[in-house]
């Protein structure tokens, strides 16, 4: 008998049986909708706290195998794409689907170059900050108020408008990064040097003080584009799915990418670097760490840096940055945390808890460590995190938008409330 790609089920309160199909290794949840108690009966639902497993989207843009550990940006390897590429054809990538021809990546990475400064005002925006704040409540604020200044971008089914929506955001990123760093230290704004490589110019924003002329140290250079090129995209984490979530709405990619931003500023999504630096610091010394564990395993604290919701194996990227935390810190020195994190994974992995719980270090736990180990202070790293994802952000915003399938999000809930009741007034309660 031919095997059928569908799925039988039976209602036991009814004894009616259904047939469902299979198509992508799932099945549509309206499917369900047809399995009813009796005729008034709503329709059967997926309950699914955390979206665990529930596919919202169809996504070409990135694959995550988390049990095979890989990570693929449209079928190119982390790896190579992290040894061979840069982050501006990367972020090409990701965008428009293909690496790109000579001519073509450097007309990219010209509108980009050419697109770095912001409004002049924006640094006013930037004034009405308290001089400490963090720089994630910055770039997330700035990035909103963009759309106030380009309201074309709402012309969204124009795919030049949007191109340049895209190509304007992955270049002012790094601006409003080192603004914020730059307004929180009370040094004045550096501005963008165009000579400069995407990397090159952050560091050149963030730390020329009175040379004429910032010549970034190449080595640093190579690695934090090559950071960003490992937090380039990673499916429907989050950030991504909130970006896709607001985006649904047709607002303008300035506030959806607003959103995404917010949501990766929590501890337990891009805020998680910034986190693991305080984890170290706190820990101090190696002796320290079992006592830590200890506490994990009290259920007091999480170790912030291990577990990931998809990778129940090691995340690549945290693999691909250990390698390049070796080359900063030939240039930096070593960073004395390092031993603490390297014996933290050490008895961490050995440790049932995190074994049987699958708990490896995700990209965040060594990522922190080489930005601290490059003189960026603890709060500019979830703004790096997302300045690396912002092509991610912008290529599945894109795709959401053309996809015939996509409509506002709107989930359901299970109402678990009071029935209806009457209203008592105050003098009767
Ligand atoms: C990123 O989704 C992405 O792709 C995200 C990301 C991306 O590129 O966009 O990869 C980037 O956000 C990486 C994750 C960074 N966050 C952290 O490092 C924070 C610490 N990690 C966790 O909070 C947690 O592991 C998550 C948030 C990453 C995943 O959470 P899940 O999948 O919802 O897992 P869970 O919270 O339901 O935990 C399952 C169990 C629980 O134990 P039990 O109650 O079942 O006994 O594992 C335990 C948790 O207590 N657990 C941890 C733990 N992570 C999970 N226990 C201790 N330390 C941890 N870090």
């Amino acid at each position: 008998m031919t095997k059928k790609n569908s799925l039988s089920i039976t209602d036991n309160r009814t004894g009616k049986s259904y047939e469902l199909p299979i198509e992508n290794g799932s099945i549509r949840a309206l499917d369900l909708r047809q399995i009813k108690e009796n005729s008034e009966d709503f329709g059967l639902m997926a309950y699914d706290p955390g979206f665990a497993n529930t596919a919202s989207v169809k996504s070409k843009v990135s694959l995550v195998d988390g049990e095979k550990g890989i990570l693929m940006y449209r079928g190119y390897p982390i790896e190579q794409l992290a040894e061979q590429s840069s982050f501006l054809e990367v972020a090409y990538l990701l965008v428009c689907g293909e690496l790109p021809a000579k001519d073509e990546f450097d007309q990219w990475s010209h509108e980009i170059t050419t697109h770095t400064f912001l409004h002049e005002n924006v640094k006013k925006l930037m004034e009405g900050f308290r001089y400490d704040a963090h720089p994630m409540g910055i770039f997330v604020s700035t990035v909103a108020a963009l759309s106030t200044f380009y309201p074309d971008s709402k012309n969204l089914d124009d795919a030049e408008c949007r191109k340049h929506q895209i190509q304007r955001l992955i270049a002012k990123t790094p601006t409003i990064a080192a603004f914020a760093y730059r307004h929180r230290i009370g040094l004045p704004y550096m501005y963008p040097d165009n000579d400069l490589s995407y990397a090159g110019n952050l560091l050149n924003m963030m730390y020329r003080t009175s040379e004429a002329k910032y010549e970034p140290d190449p080595v640093l250079e190579k690695a934090l584009d090559v950071l960003f090129i490992l937090h380039g995209d990673h499916g429907q984490n989050c950030s991504t799915s909130s970006m896709r979530f607001v985006g649904s709405s047709e607002v303008d990619p300035y506030c959806a990418m607003a959103a995404a931003a917010a949501a990766l500023y929590g501890p337990l999504h891009g805020g998680a670097n910034e986190a693991v630096l305080r984890m170290l610091r706190e820990i101090g010394d190696k002796k320290n760490v079992p006592a830590y564990i200890k506490r994990v395993l009290n259920k007091e604290i999480r170790l912030m840096g291990f577990g990931h919701r998809v990778y129940k194996n090691y995340d690549p990227r945290a693999t691909f940055i250990k390698k390049v935390a070796d080359q900063v810190f030939e240039v930096t020195g070593r960073n004395p945390l390092i031993d603490v994190a390297l014996e933290l994974e050490r008895i961490a992995l050995q440790d049932e808890y995190f074994v049987s719980h699958k708990l490896f270090p995700n990209v965040d736990f060594y990522s922190g460590i080489i930005y601290q180990a490059m003189g960026f202070p603890v709060e500019i790293f979830p703004v790096l995190f997302a300045i690396g994802r912002t092509p991610g952000w912008l290529a599945q915003w894109q795709e959401g938008h053309l996809d015939p399938e996509q409509r506002i999000a709107r989930p359901r809930q299970l109402y678990m409330g009071y029935g209806k009741r009457d209203y008592v007034p105050i003098g009767k309660r």
